[in-house]
Formats: C-alpha cells, sequence, structure tokens
C-alpha cells in the first residue's frame, strides 16, 4: 500500500505517468467517469480549505467514486480529544482512501503510519504539500512544455510557505534550475532549503525587491504571507502587503515568463494581472483536480485502461 506524503514518495519517472495520466482524463474525462465506482474517498480536513478539499472531492465525484469528510476540526471527534491516530483508524474501516490536511507538520505521517488505507498529505502546517506541487508541475510541464532548463522566482512567505517547501524540493530533482529568492528578511526560505540547495550545487540567489529581477525569470511563483502561521498580529500586518504584483511590474517581465499562485490570494496579485496571458493561477487549479483524479487512480491501484 502506498501513500504521498511528499513529492519525493514518486520517482520522476512515476511522476510523468501520473502528469501523462493527468493529461490523459483531461482530454477524455468520459472514459474515466466510472472507473471508481463504488469507492469511497474521506476528507480529513482539521485546517480551513476551500480549494484542495473541494478539488479532491470533485475529483472523486468525477471518477464516479463517493465522498464522506469533515472540514474543520471543531466537527470532528477532535475536538472531543481523539487522536490523529484513532482517527485515522476509524476512517479505514469506512473508506479506501483518505486525503488529511492538519496544521502540525508530520500528521499526516502519523496517521499513514497507523492507516489500512492509503493517505495522502493535503498539506502538513508549514512543511509539506505535495499535491500542491503536483498541480504546480504539471502546470510547469503543460505550459512550458517540460520540467527542466528554467529560472524561477519564488516570492513572498517563503518561511512558512508550505507549497514552497514543497515545489523547491521537487524542482531540484530536475536539470538546469535555478531559484530566486524574493523575500524580506523576516519571511527567507529556511535553513535546511539552502543548505540542500548548496550541497547538490543548485543555483539560487536571494534577494528583495522583485523589480531587481523579474526581467531574468522564467517563471514566477508568488505566494501569500501566511497569517495563521504568525505569532503575533504585528509582524503579519507589516509583512502583508510587502509585495504585489501589478501590471507595470509585468511590463518589466519577458514576455513568456509563467506567472504562478497556489491560491487563495489575498493583495499580493492585483486583479488587473488576472487579464494577462501569463497569469497561470487559475490554469493550476484545473490542473490540480486532473492530477490529483490521477493519483487517486494511481493509490487505489485501478487499472489505467479501465473504463
Ligand atoms: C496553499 C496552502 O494551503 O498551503 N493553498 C492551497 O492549498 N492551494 C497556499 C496558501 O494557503 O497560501
Amino acid at each position: 500500500m502506498r501513500h504521498l506524503m511528499s513529492p519525493l514518495d514518486f520517482t520522476t519517472e512515476e511522476l510523468d505517468e501520473l502528469f501523462d495520466l493527468a493529461a490523459d482524463i483531461e482530454i477524455d474525462p468520459e472514459k474515466y467517469a466510472h472507473v471508481c465506482d463504488g469507492k469511497i474517498l474521506a476528507t480529513a480536513f482539521y485546517e480551513p480549505s476551500t480549494r484542495t478539499r473541494l478539488s479532491f472531492e470533485a475529483a472523486m465525484l468525477r471518477l464516479g467514486g463517493k465522498v464522506i469528510g469533515f472540514s474543520d476540526a471543531g466537527s470532528s471527534s477532535a475536538a472531543k480529544g481523539e487522536s490523529v491516530s484513532d482517527t485515522i483508524k476509524v476512517i479505514s474501516q469506512y473508506a479506501d482512501i483518505c486525503a488529511m490536511r492538519h496544521p502540525k507538520e508530520g500528521a499526516a505521517f502519523v496517521a499513514a503510519s497507523k492507516s489500512e488505507i492509503p493517505v495522502i498529505n493535503a498539506g502538513d502546517g508549514g512543511h509539506q504539500h505535495p499535491t500542491q506541487t503536483l498541480a504546480d508541475l504539471m502546470t510547469i510541464r503543460s505550459m512550458h512544455g517540460k520540467l527542466d532548463g528554467f529560472k524561477i522566482g519564488l516570492c513572498g512567505d517563503l518561511k512558512f510557505g508550505r507549497t514552497v517547501h514543497s515545489l523547491i524540493n521537487a524542482l531540484v530533482r530536475y536539470d538546469d534550475i535555478s531559484f530566486v529568492f524574493i523575500s524580506p528578511p523576516e519571511l527567507r526560505v529556511p535553513d535546511y532549503i539552502t543548505d540542500m540547495l548548496k550541497e547538490k550545487n543548485i543555483p539560487y540567489q536571494e534577494v528583495i525587491k522583485l523589480e531587481d529581477v523579474i526581467a531574468d525569470l522564467d517563471m514566477l511563483y508568488m505566494t501569500r504571507v501566511q497569517k495563521e502561521r504568525f505569532f503575533n498580529e504585528e509582524d503579519y500586518v507589516r509583512l502583508k502587503d510587502f509585495y504585489i504584483l501589478t501590471k507595470e511590474k509585468m511590463d518589466l517581465a519577458s514576455k513568456d515568463m509563467l506567472v504562478l499562485h497556489p491560491l487563495p490570494r489575498v493583495n499580493e496579485i492585483s486583479v488587473e494581472v488576472d487579464e494577462d496571458p501569463r497569469a497561470c493561477y487559475f490554469k493550476q487549479v484545473k490542473y490540480g483536480m486532473y492530477v490529483r483524479m490521477a493519483l487517486i487512480m494511481t493509490l487505489l491501484e485501478i487499472d489505467t485502461e479501465a473504463g
């Protein structure tokens, strides 16, 4: 039985197969409309989410399966003091696969170790968010045509942003990628990441101003300042509008630079940028659903030729 805790749980070849399957689902959704008939996905969300939870639910429903679950810890037995280990043992009796989001780093690992069904980490604290990374990689592969040979700028909250940590981890396995980390000093990418890049001899630079580097980027990954992970409101208020991607800043960028964002957006991309053909963040949402469909099928070992 396989789980998905980190994007590195799949080899790059396996990821390619997953993206090929997701691309085929996009082209011919009818072929996959009943491959999960009779199967149940549980969404165990201990932390707020719209996109990720609905994306999993839509993915399972589009495969013909059904969905059960809870969307905040307050409405689950966690409010009565039940442990994640016990909850997953219970869910294992009801469902065939579980997507779990939890505010604590490592919660999905604990769940996976006790589970009788595949567990997908749908975000654990500030740590990892592997299915967002799958959506990001699928978007890059579709829009850029390949997963190597580009310079990517990651901008915003690089300290607490789990999507950033997961994406960097996943990208270091591809050739000829360089990173530009754009953040205020307080929200720099954690040292364990820069240490890993140094060890692997992967080029990166750290800057504060987006305008200084935007012209050199092939891709810009914007992120929101992660309010819920701040210890005090004052710091959040001071940093929340540090970056705003505007039409003027987009004018400085190359005509092919892709703009990605895991969403939700707060103020960091002004809405006028949405009309720009380089803006890919709503496409990312669509790819996210197809890739989750492919992931559910893969973890449930459903024959990809069925249907
Ligand atoms: C991200 C997350 O939950 O980490 N959202 C998402 O799942 N697409 C990004 C965020 O909340 O900023």
